[in-house]
């Protein structure tokens, strides 16, 4: 199968710099959805109309789909849907079917892409259309007798033809050997004097061709974007769409109206989320996994039975079972926690595995190391792990103690079982099962007088 995605629009009314396809729903720009969910339906070609904000458009989605082949088309001016088709044509390969999406339309799904390909075929023309309460604006499906007979515009609309609720969504599946012909032989003679694709509905008519229609499982999926006031919107309806596929799954949403969803969550049974979580990228919970409030997870991988409380940030981290993190604690990339891990308030981890039952629970640094099992970390630890140039690496055995406001001036290595005394600057290796000091001795001045304040007149 061929697909054409069409994204050469404006978008005047976002009011932005930003070409209108690249503004983002649920965490990625609005084209990158449809040409993935075309990507999923096996389309060997897939061709993107752009033309407004140019190379950008081919720049970003080439980069952020570098698996999928894509094709770009420039379509300079933009003489309507008909003459933006056919600048793909070129681009085509020969599969005898070709689709047309719109990369402003990015909630469409595949299951509802699979029911009209269901009904096309290479001598068939094939409409997706939907009933709606209300078609303003919209195309309307013109038929007679059942059978579809023609597309009317709504600027072009007789009274009688504006009471027709069935619209056309605009994704249609053409036989590709009739594309080229049909889109030559289009006019622009009409209220806006474009080259309408819905101009060929009427031509296959005519050819004695059938023309069919599919409809599609949910209204938001045909919506298109024009506005901030509809990327809103649409965001809005697809959050609520993802929070009620996760309260069919069994999860407990705290409120389904305060969770967003910008990739993939994955979650285990009982898994409870309380209210205003961002999930990013790829995030699996495991069963029994608690996330508290206000709190914001990108590419994390949560084991069963962990609970995260409030206010954390945590992103590429592994949180192994029975773990507790948070409240406000920070987890960034590489940080691996094993089971029954513990990490406190104002805990920041980036790079550091650390082993079953340790715990660091209050205000630290653990950056570019390693920490083994049972170990204490105390209040105010410092992973010292740059000198301004090089990164080094701090490794602590199993069972160590490491006294509250220690620093660790990495490379170091701290034995196991040992005890660091609290407020220690380590800068050597400390043995195993032995205590290191490092601070000043305490000393006592017993001739000094505090300095008085002189009375004021
Ligand atoms: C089109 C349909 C209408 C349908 C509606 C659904 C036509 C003539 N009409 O109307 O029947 O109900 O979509 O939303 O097709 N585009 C280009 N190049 C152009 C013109 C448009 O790439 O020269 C792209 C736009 O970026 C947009 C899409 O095609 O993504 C639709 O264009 P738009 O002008 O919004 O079509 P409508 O008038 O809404
Ligand atoms: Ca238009």
């Amino acid at each position: 199968m061929n697909v054409v995605i069409l994204a050469a629009g404006m978008g005047k009314r976002m009011q932005s710099a930003l070409p209108k396809v690249l503004h983002p729903l649920a965490g990625k720009p609005l084209v990158q959805h449809v040409v993935e969910t075309a990507h999923s339906l096996g389309a060997q070609h897939i061709c993107v109309v752009y033309g407004h904000g140019g190379d950008l458009v081919c720049e970003r989605l080439t980069k952020a789909c570098p698996d999928i082949p894509l094709n770009f088309a420039l379509q300079q001016p933009q003489l309507g849907t008909g003459h933006a088709v056919q600048q793909a044509v070129p681009h085509l390969g020969d599969s005898p079917l070709t689709l047309v999406l719109y990369g402003d339309v990015p909630l469409i799904s595949a299951q509802t892409l699979q029911a009209l390909l269901a009904v096309g075929a290479p001598d068939r023309l094939a409409l997706l259309t939907m009933e709606v309460a209300d078609p303003t604006g919209l195309g309307r499906i013109v038929r007679d007798q059942g059978a579809i007979r023609r597309i009317v515009e709504h600027k072009d609309a007789t009274p009688q033809e504006l009471q027709i609720r069935e619209i056309n969504t605009g994704i249609m599946l053409i036989p590709t050997a009739h594309l080229g012909p049909w889109l030559a032989a289009l006019k622009n003679e009409n209220a806006q004097g474009e080259y309408y694709l819905t101009d060929i509905v009427a031509q296959a008519v005519a050819q004695g061709l059938q023309v069919a229609s599919a409809s599609a499982q949910a209204e938001f999926e045909i919506l298109g974007v024009n506005s901030k006031q509809q990327l809103a919107q649409l965001e809005r309806l697809y959050q609520a769409h993802q929070a009620q596929t996760l309260l069919a799954a069994g999860v407990t949403l705290m409120d389904p109206a305060r969770l967003d969803i910008r990739g993939k969550l994955r979650c285990g049974r009982d898994v409870s989320i309380d209210v205003n979580c961002v999930f990013e990228g790829d995030v699996e919970l495991g069963e029994g996994v608690q996330i508290g409030a206000n709190c914001v997870l990108k590419n994390v991988s949560i084991a069963a039975g962990a609970v995260i409380h409030p206010f954390c940030h945590l992103e590429g981290a592994i949180v192994g079972a029975g773990a507790l993190v948070g409240p406000y604690a920070r987890l960034r990339p590489g940080a691996e926690l094993a089971q029954q891990v513990h990490i406190g308030n104002f805990v920041e981890v980036k790079n550091v595995q650390i082993g079953p039952g340790s715990k660091a629970n209050h205000l630290a640094y653990l950056g570019d190391g390693e920490v083994g099992a049972r170990v204490n970390i105390g209040a105010g630890t410092i992973f010292c792990n740059y000198d301004g140039v090089n990164k080094f690496r701090t490794v602590i055995e199993d069972d160590v103690f490491i006294g509250s406001d220690s620093q660790l001036v990495a490379p170091v290595r701290v034995g196991a079982g040992a005890t660091i005394g609290a407020g220690s600057t380590i800068t050597q290796d400390a043995p195993a099962g032995k205590l290191s000091l490092a601070r000043g001795r305490q000393v006592t001045i017993e001739s000094w007088q505090r300095p008085q304040k002189k009375p004021k007149a």
